[in-house]
């Protein structure tokens, strides 16, 4: 594999949660796994207010690998880690403490080191952080990486992305999605393209309806400065579901090179059918308004419910149903793909319980570490034809070396360092996905209370997508030595 030139990494909200929970860990695990550049240095920016001196900063990563890393920070490479760690707060009217700690941070390299800016920053910040790139030095031959959600609505989105490329060419602006860099989102791409017995089936034809589910477990975990301006359609959504779904429903691209691959999964979005309100359940749980920082009378969503459709010869006619929501009954992410039925004339139907198994499915559980499984009928020994649900599956856990494995962001920083865009989201594919959201944006329904703990406004999400069923079969069930659902949500 080839290893990425010498980088400054500059991260931006150094000191939120997101820098804390994946950056600062993720980025000591490419250390560690020998996929950093042999020199690199790490720049944490926030503004004035909230700036830390170099050691306080070092401190701060320690803690961040320490509860949320895979590696331990101890070692040798974890001393060299932190010393590669320094501080430059900015502010639009003074950059000038980042513009100091960039430039030392690059003599001690020696050479030219590549930029590598991530901006880990709420939405409404990415205009002045770029900006100040901009009218400074510092975004010369840079690449940046900007985080979800990207915009608000259509509007927002194409002002963004008109402010980002008057500072960064296209090929050097990185919209991150972290759930496309996850290792069993990209394994569908194996799946789909790498075997004979799917692709055949996967379409209208065979397909009834395709369900991406990601339910978590979590709450709001102190948040609620970014999330009440977000919401789970955009936080989530229009973000990960629709990117998965990209993924899913996408045509075979002539390779998996930047352009093409992107070029097919955008051509799904611009081929979403415009999502109606009435086709979406908005939901909030109790108790969301006591949550500190969070207003008495808030309408933000914390739970989304949709039937899309994917307005294509491929899939014209199958819905798709995605549903993603804060403090539920299970935290999975699960996509699966339920197939028509065949007759079955010569077999007994009208076995209790039979019903919903008739029809076939290919389940692909992507949260980490995933498993694929096909459901289907066969029959149960003994002297009368009897069907039985049964399954084929597929653990990551356990089938490969593991070793190798990188987390989302993990894989994403790399693929950046490097300069491969194919994962990262594009500028036409975003703004469809805000096009074909308009409508719901424009006149959103009222959001249902529900309970913590529980699936969602009920009855409301089951009558959205009847008369097919939520779908989510137990890891335990499906993969025999499993540990069940996931209590935190990932
Ligand atoms: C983030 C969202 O992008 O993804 C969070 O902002 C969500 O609200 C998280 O919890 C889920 O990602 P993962 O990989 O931790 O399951």
């Amino acid at each position: 594999m080839t290893e990425p030139d010498d980088h400054v990494i500059v991260l931006f909200g150094a000191t939120g949660d997101l820098a804390k929970r994946k950056l600062l860990p993720g980025l000591f695990h490419l250390a560690v796994a020998g996929l950093l550049p042999d020199g690199y240095r790490i720049v944490g920016s926030t503004p004035a207010r909230s700036a830390m001196s170099e050691d306080a900063f070092r401190a701060h990563a320690h803690d961040a690998v320490a509860t949320f890393g895979r590696s331990k920070p101890t070692g040798p490479v974890w001393e060299s880690f932190e010393e590669s760690l320094s501080f430059g707060a900015a502010d639009p009217e003074d950059p000038g403490p980042l513009l100091a700690a960039v430039r030392a941070a690059e003599d001690s390299l020696g050479g030219r080191p590549r930029r590598l800016f991530h901006l880990a920053v709420p939405p409404s910040a990415f205009g002045s952080v770029i900006g100040m790139l901009g009218d400074t030095d510092l975004a010369g031959n840079a690449k940046v990486i900007v985080e979800k959600p990207f915009g608000t609505d259509l509007a927002s989105a194409r002002v963004l992305n008109d402010t980002i490329n008057a500072v960064f060419d296209e090929s050097r602006v990185f919209r991150i999605d972290h759930f496309l860099g996850k290792e069993s989102v990209d394994n569908i791409l194996a799946l789909r393209f790498a075997n004979g017995m799917f692709e055949p089936n996967w379409n209208r034809d065979h397909i009834r309806y395709v369900q991406i589910d990601v339910p978590e477990t979590l709450g709001l975990e102190g948040r609620a400065h970014f999330y009440e301006g977000t919401g789970a359609f955009r936080d989530m959504v229009v973000t990960h579901l629709i990117q998965v779904l990209g993924i899913v429903a996408m045509e075979p691209p002539v390779s998996l090179a930047a352009q093409p691959l992107r070029d097919e999964k955008d051509k799904v979005f611009e081929a979403l059918r415009p999502i109606e309100p009435g086709d979406v359940v908005r939901g909030q749980y109790e108790g969301y308004r006591d949550e500190p920082g969070v207003a008495p009378d808030s309408t933000t969503e914390t739970f989304a419910a949709l039937r899309v459709e994917v307005d294509n010869w491929r899939w014209a006619g199958v819905p798709f149903h995605l549903r993603s929501g804060k403090n539920l009954a299970q935290g999975r992410q699960v996509i699966t793909l339920g197939l028509r039925e065949p007759p079955l004339r010569m077999f007994p139907t009208d076995l209790p319980g039979q019903e919903k198994n008739r029809g076939n499915k290919i389940v692909i559980d992507f949260g980490d570490p995933g498993w694929i499984a096909a459901r289907f009928l066969a029959k149960e020994p003994g002297p009368a034809m009897r069907l039985a649900p049964a399954t084929m599956a597929f653990g990551y856990a356990g089938s490969f070396c593991e070793e190798n494995g990188l987390e989302g962001y993990e894989r994403l920083i790399l693929d950046a360092m490097l300069g491969d865009q194919s994962l990262f989201t594009r500028a036409d594919g975003i703004e469809h996905i805000w096009a074909a959201s308009t409508p719901l944006l424009d006149n959103p329904p009222p959001i249902q209370p529900y309970a913590p703990g529980s699936w969602g406004p009920e009855p409301a999400v089951s009558e959205l997508i009847a008369p097919y069923p939520w779908h989510l079969p137990d890891p335990a069930e499906v993969l025999p030595g499993t540990s069940g659902t996931s209590p935190a949500g990932t």
